[in-house]
């Protein structure tokens, strides 16, 4: 197994000032599978990557990690594992390969073993012909492109990826999407967090919902829809009326007629129902009003289990 966590609980500080950030979490990898760690800022996401890692240590639950015990062999688990960690960490005075040289180090790779794979590495990353670049003539999304090429020295069989694409232009995104299948199409095992819905829709063929240190849902995107949330949205936005209730006031009016369920976010009204005809036509008669009409997906899930509050 690439990684099987059982139970674990993380708490930083002691005392009264003890913060339980991680609440019992059960998590296990197939082989060959892309896994998405979803939820809201300060869920606990990095933390249990860093926890899964050996990086931080657990207050209490079980971790195996590559098939072997974390803590106690961290190090030789993560000598199989391929790490992109949620801000970049490459080394500001070296240049490309330099980065990816030093680092290969650190797994007992000598220069000579990984110079000749630096072209293809930097290849994979979209950054052909830029060994001899600085870092700090980098953009940040070729930096973080770097980062996803170092995690590769070791040929991981487990890459953790905590928000690869964030910060990437849509070019670059679509660049990891096919990079990250290509890998799991040659077996290697991912484990992701993201902030983007469709990313991991598109990505993983199974994904949990974490909110508080707490798993709230898991399954294949497809499950988690069907199972949480209705299949049809309605928003519905636009010049509400001449008193300046806004949305608030549109949807207690004629929400509960025409949908099962009506959100509020900003001046948007999300109303989720099983048919939209009947909203649809009602909508076609106010003409100030403007609506898009699309499936359900992820991020509706995402919003109705977690709620539309900001976080931290
Ligand atoms: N070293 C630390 N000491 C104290 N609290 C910490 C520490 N590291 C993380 N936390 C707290 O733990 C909670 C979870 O943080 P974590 O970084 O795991 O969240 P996350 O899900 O990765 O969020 P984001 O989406 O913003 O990256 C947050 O409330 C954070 O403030
Ligand atoms: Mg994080």
């Amino acid at each position: 197994m690439p990684l099987e966590i059982t139970g674990l609980v993380k708490r930083f500080g002691s005392g009264a000032d003890a913060k339980e950030v991680v609440r019992g979490i059960d998590l296990k990898l197939r082989p060959g599978e892309c896994f998405a760690l979803l939820g809201p800022n300060g869920a606990g996401k990095t933390t249990t990557l860093r926890c899964a890692l050996g990086l931080t240590g657990a207050s209490s639950g079980s971790i195996s990690l590559c098939g072997l015990p974390v803590p106690e062999q961290a190090r030789e688990a993560r000598a199989r594992v391929g790490v992109v960690p949620q801000l970049d960490s490459l080394d500001p005075d070296f240049t490309c390969a330099e980065n990816l040289i030093v680092f290969a180090g650190y797994f007992g790779m000598r220069e000579s073993e990984i110079r000749p794979r630096i072209p293809e590495l930097l290849a994979f990353a979209g950054l052909e012909g830029k060994d001899k670049a600085r870092i700090q003539s980098l953009s940040g999304g070729m930096k973080r492109r770097l980062t996803l090429a170092r995690a590769l020295v070791n040929k991981p069989e487990l890459l953790i990826l905590d928000e690869p694409t964030t910060g990437l232009d849509p070019q670059a995104r679509h660049l990891i999407w096919e990079r990250l299948r290509r890998l799991t199409a040659e077996g290697t095992t991912i484990l992701l967090t993201t902030h983007f819905m469709d990313e991991a829709e598109r990505l993983a063929n199974r994904l949990a919902i974490l909110d508080a240190g707490r798993i709230l849902v898991q399954g294949t995107p497809r499950e988690v829809i069907a199972a949480h949330i209705e299949p049809q949205v309605v928003e519905v936005f636009g010049e509400w009326d001449n008193t300046g209730a806004g949305a608030a006031a549109w949807a207690e009016a004629n929400a509960a007629t025409f949908s099962k369920r009506c959100e509020i976010s900003g001046e948007t009204a999300f109303c989720y129902t099983d048919d939209a005809t009947s909203l649809l036509a009602h909508l076609a008669r106010q003409p100030g009003l403007r609506s898009l009409h699309r499936p359900a997906n992820l991020e509706d899930v995402f919003l109705k289990l977690t709620g539309r509050e900001l976080r931290d």
